[in-house]
Protein backbone atom coordinates (compact mmCIF):
# COMPACT_ATOMS: atom_id res chain seq x y z
CA UNK A 1 0.00 0.00 0.00
CA UNK A 2 1.16 3.51 -0.92
CA UNK A 3 -0.02 7.18 -1.25
CA UNK A 4 0.31 9.35 -3.98
CA UNK A 5 1.14 12.63 -2.84
CA UNK A 6 1.19 15.09 -5.93
CA UNK A 7 2.78 17.98 -5.81
CA UNK A 8 5.09 16.73 -3.16
CA UNK A 9 8.37 18.61 -3.81
CA UNK A 10 6.32 21.89 -2.85
CA UNK A 11 6.34 23.30 0.35
CA UNK A 12 3.32 21.82 2.10
CA UNK A 13 3.78 18.75 0.16
CA UNK A 14 7.48 18.10 1.42
CA UNK A 15 6.42 18.42 5.25
CA UNK A 16 3.74 16.02 4.55
CA UNK A 17 5.42 13.21 3.45
CA UNK A 18 7.97 13.33 5.83
CA UNK A 19 5.02 13.08 8.40
CA UNK A 20 3.45 10.39 6.42
CA UNK A 21 7.22 8.47 6.31
CA UNK A 22 7.50 9.14 9.98
CA UNK A 23 4.28 7.20 10.45
CA UNK A 24 5.56 4.19 8.31
CA UNK A 25 3.58 5.30 5.51
CA UNK A 26 5.05 4.52 1.93
CA UNK A 27 4.97 7.77 -0.63
CA UNK A 28 5.46 8.22 -4.10
CA UNK A 29 5.43 11.55 -4.94
CA UNK A 30 4.84 13.27 -8.92
CA UNK A 31 5.78 17.18 -9.39
CA UNK A 32 6.86 18.90 -12.47
CA UNK A 33 8.65 20.63 -10.41
CA UNK A 34 7.55 23.83 -11.92
CA UNK A 35 7.50 25.74 -7.96
CA UNK A 36 9.91 23.46 -6.56
CA UNK A 37 13.29 21.35 -6.40
CA UNK A 38 14.35 17.86 -7.28
CA UNK A 39 16.88 18.76 -4.37
CA UNK A 40 13.71 18.79 -2.23
CA UNK A 41 13.99 15.06 -2.25
CA UNK A 42 16.76 14.64 -0.51
CA UNK A 43 16.50 16.66 2.38
CA UNK A 44 13.28 14.38 2.69
CA UNK A 45 15.39 11.63 2.97
CA UNK A 46 17.64 13.07 5.71
CA UNK A 47 15.18 14.25 7.83
CA UNK A 48 12.97 10.65 7.34
CA UNK A 49 15.55 8.61 6.86
CA UNK A 50 13.30 6.92 3.71
CA UNK A 51 14.08 8.69 0.17
CA UNK A 52 10.27 8.68 -1.58
CA UNK A 53 9.98 7.56 -4.70
CA UNK A 54 9.71 10.36 -7.02
CA UNK A 55 8.22 10.96 -10.90
CA UNK A 56 8.57 14.08 -12.77
CA UNK A 57 5.29 14.33 -14.53
CA UNK A 58 2.88 16.72 -15.76
CA UNK A 59 -0.63 16.28 -14.12
CA UNK A 60 -1.97 18.35 -16.63
CA UNK A 61 -1.45 16.18 -19.65
CA UNK A 62 -4.07 13.26 -19.59
CA UNK A 63 -1.96 10.51 -21.49
CA UNK A 64 0.79 11.05 -19.08
CA UNK A 65 -0.97 11.07 -15.64
CA UNK A 66 -3.53 7.65 -17.05
CA UNK A 67 0.26 5.89 -18.02
CA UNK A 68 1.33 6.57 -14.27
CA UNK A 69 -1.76 5.69 -12.56
CA UNK A 70 -1.45 2.41 -15.04
CA UNK A 71 1.89 1.47 -13.73
CA UNK A 72 0.95 2.13 -9.93
CA UNK A 73 -1.50 -0.51 -9.25
CA UNK A 74 0.22 -0.31 -5.66
CA UNK A 75 -1.36 3.41 -4.79
CA UNK A 76 -4.46 3.19 -2.39
CA UNK A 77 -5.06 7.36 -1.55
CA UNK A 78 -4.12 9.85 -3.03
CA UNK A 79 -3.28 13.29 -1.66
CA UNK A 80 -3.14 16.41 -4.29
CA UNK A 81 -1.14 19.32 -3.59
CA UNK A 82 -0.57 19.78 -7.80
CA UNK A 83 -1.22 23.56 -8.23
CA UNK A 84 -0.19 26.98 -9.11
CA UNK A 85 -1.39 29.48 -6.30
CA UNK A 86 0.24 32.43 -6.80
CA UNK A 87 -3.33 35.04 -6.67
CA UNK A 88 -1.53 37.95 -8.99
CA UNK A 89 -0.47 35.55 -11.46
CA UNK A 90 -3.70 33.79 -11.71
CA UNK A 91 -5.25 37.61 -11.96
CA UNK A 92 -2.81 37.87 -15.16
CA UNK A 93 -3.27 33.99 -16.72
CA UNK A 94 -6.47 32.98 -15.64
CA UNK A 95 -6.38 30.41 -18.41
CA UNK A 96 -2.88 28.76 -17.13
CA UNK A 97 -4.60 29.04 -13.72
CA UNK A 98 -8.08 27.37 -14.68
CA UNK A 99 -5.88 24.97 -17.30
CA UNK A 100 -3.20 23.90 -14.87
CA UNK A 101 -5.32 23.44 -11.71
CA UNK A 102 -8.57 22.27 -12.95
CA UNK A 103 -7.18 19.46 -15.95
CA UNK A 104 -4.51 18.50 -13.25
CA UNK A 105 -7.42 17.39 -11.01
CA UNK A 106 -9.48 16.42 -13.81
CA UNK A 107 -6.72 13.55 -15.05
CA UNK A 108 -5.84 12.36 -11.44
CA UNK A 109 -9.83 11.90 -10.77
CA UNK A 110 -9.76 10.29 -13.93
CA UNK A 111 -6.83 8.02 -12.98
CA UNK A 112 -8.45 7.19 -9.98
CA UNK A 113 -12.03 6.12 -10.76
CA UNK A 114 -9.62 3.74 -13.83
CA UNK A 115 -7.65 2.26 -11.11
CA UNK A 116 -10.14 1.86 -8.69
CA UNK A 117 -8.28 4.46 -6.26
CA UNK A 118 -10.94 5.49 -3.30
CA UNK A 119 -9.37 7.77 -1.24
CA UNK A 120 -8.77 11.38 -2.10
CA UNK A 121 -7.63 14.07 0.04
CA UNK A 122 -7.67 18.06 -1.54
CA UNK A 123 -5.47 21.13 -0.95
CA UNK A 124 -8.28 23.81 -0.23
CA UNK A 125 -8.05 27.20 0.80
CA UNK A 126 -10.11 30.22 2.94
CA UNK A 127 -9.77 31.99 0.07
CA UNK A 128 -13.27 30.18 -0.55
CA UNK A 129 -15.21 31.85 2.56
CA UNK A 130 -13.94 35.47 1.34
CA UNK A 131 -14.73 37.94 3.58
CA UNK A 132 -17.26 35.89 6.34
CA UNK A 133 -19.67 37.60 7.96
CA UNK A 134 -19.31 35.68 10.95
CA UNK A 135 -16.01 34.70 12.34
CA UNK A 136 -14.86 32.47 13.85
CA UNK A 137 -16.00 30.57 10.36
CA UNK A 138 -16.99 27.21 10.63
CA UNK A 139 -16.94 25.11 7.39
CA UNK A 140 -21.04 25.72 6.84
CA UNK A 141 -20.33 29.09 6.15
CA UNK A 142 -21.34 30.50 2.35
CA UNK A 143 -19.19 30.54 0.01
CA UNK A 144 -18.45 33.55 -1.64
CA UNK A 145 -17.63 35.00 -5.56
CA UNK A 146 -13.56 34.36 -5.54
CA UNK A 147 -11.75 37.75 -5.95
CA UNK A 148 -8.95 35.57 -8.41
CA UNK A 149 -9.23 33.04 -10.86
CA UNK A 150 -6.83 31.28 -8.39
CA UNK A 151 -9.50 31.26 -5.19
CA UNK A 152 -12.14 29.99 -8.17
CA UNK A 153 -9.86 26.95 -9.36
CA UNK A 154 -10.62 25.66 -5.26
CA UNK A 155 -13.85 26.52 -5.39
CA UNK A 156 -14.81 24.73 -9.41
CA UNK A 157 -12.27 21.98 -7.60
CA UNK A 158 -14.46 21.50 -4.83
CA UNK A 159 -17.25 20.87 -6.77
CA UNK A 160 -15.36 18.60 -9.16
CA UNK A 161 -14.61 16.80 -6.38
CA UNK A 162 -18.24 16.65 -5.12
CA UNK A 163 -20.17 15.64 -8.40
CA UNK A 164 -17.26 12.86 -9.03
CA UNK A 165 -18.60 11.33 -5.65
CA UNK A 166 -21.80 11.46 -6.10
CA UNK A 167 -21.48 9.15 -9.26
CA UNK A 168 -18.70 6.80 -8.37
CA UNK A 169 -17.19 5.13 -4.90
CA UNK A 170 -14.59 7.54 -4.82
CA UNK A 171 -14.18 9.50 -1.24
CA UNK A 172 -13.08 12.92 -0.70
CA UNK A 173 -11.81 15.08 2.26
CA UNK A 174 -11.13 18.71 1.34
CA UNK A 175 -8.75 20.58 3.95
CA UNK A 176 -9.50 24.07 3.45
CA UNK A 177 -5.79 25.37 4.70
CA UNK A 178 -5.75 29.17 6.10
CA UNK A 179 -2.18 30.67 5.96
CA UNK A 180 0.38 28.10 6.63
CA UNK A 181 3.76 29.50 7.64
CA UNK A 182 7.23 28.67 9.11
CA UNK A 183 9.30 25.35 8.19
CA UNK A 184 10.47 22.21 9.45
CA UNK A 185 12.49 22.48 12.89
CA UNK A 186 15.43 20.52 10.58
CA UNK A 187 15.43 23.95 8.75
CA UNK A 188 15.88 21.05 5.73
CA UNK A 189 12.74 21.81 3.88
CA UNK A 190 10.93 25.02 3.64
CA UNK A 191 9.18 27.49 1.19
CA UNK A 192 10.70 28.25 -1.60
CA UNK A 193 9.10 31.11 -3.26
CA UNK A 194 9.96 32.23 -7.02
CA UNK A 195 11.31 35.48 -7.57
CA UNK A 196 9.66 38.71 -5.27
CA UNK A 197 7.18 36.61 -2.49
CA UNK A 198 3.33 37.92 -2.02
CA UNK A 199 3.22 36.56 1.41
CA UNK A 200 3.75 38.18 4.22
CA UNK A 201 6.15 35.60 5.88
CA UNK A 202 8.66 34.86 3.54
CA UNK A 203 8.85 38.21 2.28
CA UNK A 204 9.79 39.34 6.13
CA UNK A 205 12.37 36.70 6.36
CA UNK A 206 13.97 37.79 3.15
CA UNK A 207 13.75 41.34 4.10
CA UNK A 208 15.35 40.77 7.28
CA UNK A 209 18.35 38.37 4.95
CA UNK A 210 18.76 41.63 3.43
CA UNK A 211 17.01 39.95 0.07
CA UNK A 212 14.28 42.57 0.38
CA UNK A 213 14.92 46.39 0.96
CA UNK A 214 11.64 47.04 3.02
CA UNK A 215 8.74 45.19 3.96
CA UNK A 216 5.31 47.35 2.60
CA UNK A 217 2.94 46.27 5.50
CA UNK A 218 -0.63 46.69 3.57
CA UNK A 219 -2.85 49.00 5.42
CA UNK A 220 -2.99 50.43 8.80
CA UNK A 221 -6.48 51.63 8.62
CA UNK A 222 -8.38 48.64 8.99
CA UNK A 223 -11.10 47.90 11.93
CA UNK A 224 -9.00 46.07 14.10
CA UNK A 225 -7.54 46.58 17.57
CA UNK A 226 -3.80 47.60 15.81
CA UNK A 227 -5.08 48.51 12.48
CA UNK A 228 -3.59 45.75 10.25
CA UNK A 229 -5.00 42.95 8.80
CA UNK A 230 -6.19 39.63 10.39
CA UNK A 231 -4.98 36.17 9.24
CA UNK A 232 -5.26 32.95 11.51
CA UNK A 233 -1.21 31.71 10.58
CA UNK A 234 -0.57 28.19 11.07
CA UNK A 235 2.19 26.09 11.33
CA UNK A 236 3.07 24.02 8.02
CA UNK A 237 4.22 21.16 10.13
CA UNK A 238 0.93 21.15 12.34
CA UNK A 239 -1.22 21.26 8.68
CA UNK A 240 0.81 18.07 7.38
CA UNK A 241 -0.04 16.41 10.38
CA UNK A 242 -3.47 16.89 9.54
CA UNK A 243 -3.41 15.22 6.17
CA UNK A 244 -1.84 11.79 8.02
CA UNK A 245 -5.07 12.08 10.12
CA UNK A 246 -7.58 12.68 6.91
CA UNK A 247 -6.20 9.80 5.19
CA UNK A 248 -6.25 7.75 8.09
CA UNK A 249 -9.42 8.65 8.62
CA UNK A 250 -10.53 7.35 5.04
CA UNK A 251 -8.26 4.40 5.47
CA UNK A 252 -9.78 3.06 7.86
CA UNK A 253 -13.28 3.84 7.15
CA UNK A 254 -14.36 6.81 9.76
CA UNK A 255 -15.48 9.49 7.26
CA UNK A 256 -19.38 10.34 8.16
CA UNK A 257 -19.73 11.45 4.56
CA UNK A 258 -18.47 10.69 1.46
CA UNK A 259 -17.29 14.23 1.23
CA UNK A 260 -16.34 16.02 3.69
CA UNK A 261 -14.75 19.31 4.78
CA UNK A 262 -12.75 20.31 7.57
CA UNK A 263 -11.11 23.83 8.51
CA UNK A 264 -7.21 23.96 9.07
CA UNK A 265 -6.13 26.82 10.84
CA UNK A 266 -5.41 27.61 15.24
CA UNK A 267 -8.23 29.74 15.55
CA UNK A 268 -6.38 32.37 16.43
CA UNK A 269 -6.32 36.03 14.34
CA UNK A 270 -3.16 37.74 14.37
CA UNK A 271 -2.61 40.85 12.53
CA UNK A 272 0.37 41.45 10.10
CA UNK A 273 2.08 43.97 13.49
CA UNK A 274 1.43 40.83 15.77
CA UNK A 275 3.18 38.58 12.81
CA UNK A 276 6.22 41.19 13.08
CA UNK A 277 6.54 41.90 16.83
CA UNK A 278 6.84 38.08 16.94
CA UNK A 279 9.67 37.54 14.62
CA UNK A 280 11.47 40.59 15.99
CA UNK A 281 11.57 39.41 19.17
CA UNK A 282 12.12 35.44 18.56
CA UNK A 283 15.09 36.21 16.26
CA UNK A 284 16.64 39.52 17.91
CA UNK A 285 16.25 41.06 14.06
CA UNK A 286 15.05 44.19 13.77
CA UNK A 287 13.21 44.46 10.51
CA UNK A 288 12.61 47.53 8.35
CA UNK A 289 8.57 47.79 7.18
CA UNK A 290 6.79 50.42 6.19
CA UNK A 291 3.21 51.22 6.26
CA UNK A 292 1.55 51.64 2.48
CA UNK A 293 -2.24 51.84 1.39
CA UNK A 294 -3.91 48.46 1.45
CA UNK A 295 -3.61 45.79 -1.07
CA UNK A 296 -6.57 45.39 -3.75
CA UNK A 297 -8.41 42.23 -2.61
CA UNK A 298 -7.10 41.71 0.58
CA UNK A 299 -10.12 40.77 2.69
CA UNK A 300 -10.10 42.32 6.66
CA UNK A 301 -10.10 39.67 9.10
CA UNK A 302 -10.43 35.71 9.31
CA UNK A 303 -9.24 33.03 11.42
CA UNK A 304 -11.24 29.58 11.51
CA UNK A 305 -13.95 27.57 13.87
CA UNK A 306 -11.55 24.42 13.93
CA UNK A 307 -13.87 22.44 16.54
CA UNK A 308 -14.97 20.19 13.66
CA UNK A 309 -11.30 19.06 12.65
CA UNK A 310 -10.41 19.34 16.70
CA UNK A 311 -13.70 17.12 17.33
CA UNK A 312 -13.53 14.87 14.32
CA UNK A 313 -10.27 14.24 13.30
CA UNK A 314 -8.86 14.55 16.54
CA UNK A 315 -6.63 16.71 15.01
CA UNK A 316 -5.40 20.52 16.64
CA UNK A 317 -2.39 22.95 15.51
CA UNK A 318 -0.24 22.87 18.28
CA UNK A 319 2.62 25.35 17.43
CA UNK A 320 2.46 29.24 18.27
CA UNK A 321 3.16 32.04 16.44
CA UNK A 322 6.85 32.41 17.79
CA UNK A 323 7.61 28.79 16.91
CA UNK A 324 6.06 29.16 12.98
CA UNK A 325 8.27 32.87 12.91
CA UNK A 326 11.41 31.66 14.46
CA UNK A 327 11.28 28.45 11.96
CA UNK A 328 10.95 30.40 9.01
CA UNK A 329 13.71 32.47 9.86
CA UNK A 330 16.29 29.02 10.27
CA UNK A 331 14.91 28.01 7.34
CA UNK A 332 15.93 31.53 5.41
CA UNK A 333 19.05 31.30 7.06
CA UNK A 334 19.90 27.73 6.16
CA UNK A 335 18.86 28.93 2.37
CA UNK A 336 21.45 31.43 2.89
CA UNK A 337 24.47 30.08 4.20
CA UNK A 338 26.92 29.79 1.72
P1 LIG B 1 3.87 24.78 -3.90
O1 LIG B 1 3.87 25.57 -5.15
O2 LIG B 1 5.05 24.86 -3.02
O3 LIG B 1 3.59 23.24 -4.23
C1 LIG B 1 2.80 22.82 -5.31
C2 LIG B 1 3.62 21.81 -6.09
O4 LIG B 1 2.83 21.37 -7.21
C3 LIG B 1 4.91 22.39 -6.67
O5 LIG B 1 5.99 21.58 -6.30
C4 LIG B 1 4.70 22.37 -8.19
O6 LIG B 1 5.90 22.14 -8.89
C5 LIG B 1 3.68 21.26 -8.34
N1 LIG B 1 2.83 21.34 -9.53
C6 LIG B 1 2.13 22.40 -9.99
N2 LIG B 1 1.47 22.09 -11.11
C7 LIG B 1 1.75 20.78 -11.38
C8 LIG B 1 1.37 19.87 -12.40
N3 LIG B 1 0.59 20.24 -13.43
N4 LIG B 1 1.86 18.60 -12.37
C9 LIG B 1 2.67 18.21 -11.35
N5 LIG B 1 3.06 19.03 -10.37
C10 LIG B 1 2.60 20.29 -10.36
O7 LIG B 1 2.53 25.19 -3.11
P2 LIG B 1 2.08 24.86 -1.62
O8 LIG B 1 2.11 26.13 -0.85
O9 LIG B 1 2.81 23.67 -1.11
O10 LIG B 1 0.56 24.52 -1.88
C11 LIG B 1 0.11 23.19 -2.03
C12 LIG B 1 -1.38 23.20 -2.29
O11 LIG B 1 -2.04 23.86 -1.21
C13 LIG B 1 -1.80 23.95 -3.55
O12 LIG B 1 -2.89 23.27 -4.13
C14 LIG B 1 -2.23 25.30 -3.04
O13 LIG B 1 -3.18 25.90 -3.87
C15 LIG B 1 -2.87 24.91 -1.71
N6 LIG B 1 -2.90 25.99 -0.73
C16 LIG B 1 -1.76 26.64 -0.39
C17 LIG B 1 -1.81 27.68 0.54
C18 LIG B 1 -0.56 28.45 0.88
O14 LIG B 1 -0.69 29.56 1.42
N7 LIG B 1 0.63 27.94 0.64
C19 LIG B 1 -3.02 28.02 1.14
C20 LIG B 1 -4.17 27.31 0.79
C21 LIG B 1 -4.10 26.28 -0.15
C1 LIG C 1 -1.21 38.08 4.83
C2 LIG C 1 -1.38 39.49 5.38
C3 LIG C 1 -1.51 41.18 3.68
C4 LIG C 1 2.53 40.77 2.15
C5 LIG C 1 -3.04 34.52 0.32
C6 LIG C 1 -4.02 34.01 -0.69
C7 LIG C 1 -4.86 32.92 -0.14
C8 LIG C 1 -4.01 31.84 0.50
C9 LIG C 1 -2.92 32.36 1.35
C10 LIG C 1 -3.89 29.92 -0.93
C11 LIG C 1 -2.39 40.32 4.59
C12 LIG C 1 -0.28 41.37 4.53
C13 LIG C 1 1.37 40.60 2.88
C14 LIG C 1 3.26 41.97 2.29
C15 LIG C 1 1.67 42.73 3.91
N1 LIG C 1 -3.40 30.97 -0.43
N2 LIG C 1 0.94 41.57 3.75
N3 LIG C 1 2.80 42.91 3.17
O1 LIG C 1 -3.50 37.47 1.51
O2 LIG C 1 -4.14 36.11 3.54
O3 LIG C 1 -3.75 34.97 1.44
O4 LIG C 1 -2.22 33.41 0.70
O5 LIG C 1 -4.97 29.48 -1.02
O6 LIG C 1 -5.62 32.43 -1.18
O7 LIG C 1 -4.84 35.09 -1.10
O8 LIG C 1 -1.81 35.94 2.65
O9 LIG C 1 0.57 36.17 3.18
O10 LIG C 1 -0.33 37.37 1.15
O11 LIG C 1 -0.96 38.18 3.42
O12 LIG C 1 1.28 43.63 4.69
O13 LIG C 1 4.28 42.19 1.64
O14 LIG C 1 -0.13 40.18 5.25
O15 LIG C 1 -2.09 42.42 3.36
O16 LIG C 1 -3.06 41.12 5.50
P1 LIG C 1 -3.36 36.24 2.28
P2 LIG C 1 -0.54 36.89 2.54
Amino acid sequence: MRILVTGGTGYIGSHTVVELQQKGIEVIIVDNLSNSNITVVEAIESISGFRPEFEKLDLSDAQLTADFFKRHAEINSVIHFAASKAVGESVEKPLMYYHNNLVSLINVLKGMNENHIHNFVFSSSCTVYGQPEELPVTEKAPIQIAESPYGNTKQISEEIISDTIKASDLKGIALRYFNPIGAHSSAKIGELPLGIPNNLMPFITQTAIGKRECLSVFGDDYDTPDGTAIRDYIHVVDLAKAHVVAVERMINNKMKLNMEYFNLGTGKGSSVMEVINSFEKTTAEKLNYKIVGRRTGDILKVWADTSFANIELGWKAEKTLDEMTLSAWKWEQNLNKD
